[in-house]
């Protein structure tokens, strides 16, 4: 797969604001001709420059079935991601450079039923493979979305995840951490949803999973717990990286390194890394 080995300018095209700390940036190629040739596949991260402060790694949050975007949904979390949300607005520029990292395993989850559990910002990740899978919807069965944040307003992408509840081919169960007057869902950690109201079949399914390493914790538990097999459990790591294609030893665990060998792991792979993951 092609890759862009330096910032190469793009537009914002579009700013939505989906948290009180989370934005999406649907970015545009300034050169037109790139539009096309820019392929990713869903897990893959890019590397975003906001010029004159730094850059980060984000995941692409869309799926490349969406043609002539892409997104990318950015926590504020310290100085760059705080620059990205003080400053950048519609019509402004940055600098991209990518598709960086392996990408979900495409092709073992044809013909399997699908289970996304995400957490927080950890749905980004997970939409554009959910995109991807709803794009190609002939290719998969069952197919859940279990998806969880802090508070109602924590929670990302709300227009499309009422698209998603309205397709009647995918079974989405929300969740916050605490009660809300006005909120009709479920109410409790994603874990303890998963094990008391998902009831998933564990038979011919695949796991996808990203969010706060405290949530993946207790989720790897109760998928344990459900009798669900290592080698299911996917998910996407979040060390902190710099060349972003394996050059600077930035973001090893052990002799792996999490920018080229993964982001995307198995729960089986995540097992042999050493301890210090
Ligand atoms: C493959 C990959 C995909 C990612 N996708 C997204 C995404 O889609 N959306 C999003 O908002 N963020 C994503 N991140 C995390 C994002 O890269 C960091 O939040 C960002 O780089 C922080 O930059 P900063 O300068 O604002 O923070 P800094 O000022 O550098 O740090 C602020 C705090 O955040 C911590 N931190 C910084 N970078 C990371 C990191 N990579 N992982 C965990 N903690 C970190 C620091 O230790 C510190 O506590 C991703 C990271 C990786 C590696
Ligand atoms: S980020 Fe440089 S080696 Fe992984």
């Amino acid at each position: 797969m092609e890759q862009l080995l330096v910032p190469t300018i793009c537009t914002v095209d579009q700013l939505i604001e989906e948290t009180p700390d989370v934005r999406t940036y649907r970015l545009k190629f300034k050169d037109d001709s790139l539009t096309d040739s820019f392929k990713w596949l869903p897990g893959q991260f890019v590397e975003f420059s906001l010029l004159g402060s730094g850059e980060c790694t984000f995941c692409i949050a869309s799926s490349a079935t969406r043609k002539g975007y892409f997104d990318c949904s950015i926590k504020r979390a310290g100085i760059v991601t705080a620059d990205i949300h003080n400053e950048l607005d519609e019509g402004d520029e940055v600098g991209i450079r990518g598709p960086y990292g392996n990408w979900f395993p495409l092709e073992e989850l044809k013909g399997k039923n699908l289970l996304f559990i995400g957490g927080g910002i950890g749905l980004a990740p997970l939409r554009s493979l959910i995109q991807y899978a709803i794009d190609t919807r002939n290719e998969y069965k069952d197919f859940t979305i279990l998806y969880g944040a802090r508070t109602s307003a924590d929670i990302c992408y709300k227009e499309e995840i009422e698209e998603w509840k309205n397709n009647e081919s995918l079974k989405v169960i929300l969740t916050i951490d605490k009660a809300e007057e006005k909120w009709k869902e479920h109410v409790g950690v994603v874990p303890k949803i998963l094990e008391e109201k998902v009831n998933p079949v564990v038979e011919n399914t695949k796991v996808i999973t990203c969010g706060p390493p405290i949530m993946i914790k207790y989720t790897l538990m109760s998928l344990d717990k459900l009798g669900f097999a290592p080698k299911d459990v996917v998910t996407t790591l979040e060390m902190k990286m710099q060349c972003g294609f394996g050059k600077c030893g930035r973001c090893n665990i052990g002799s792996t390194y999490v920018c080229k060998d993964g982001p995307v792991f198995t729960y089986e792979e995540l097992q042999k890394l050493p301890d210090e993951f």
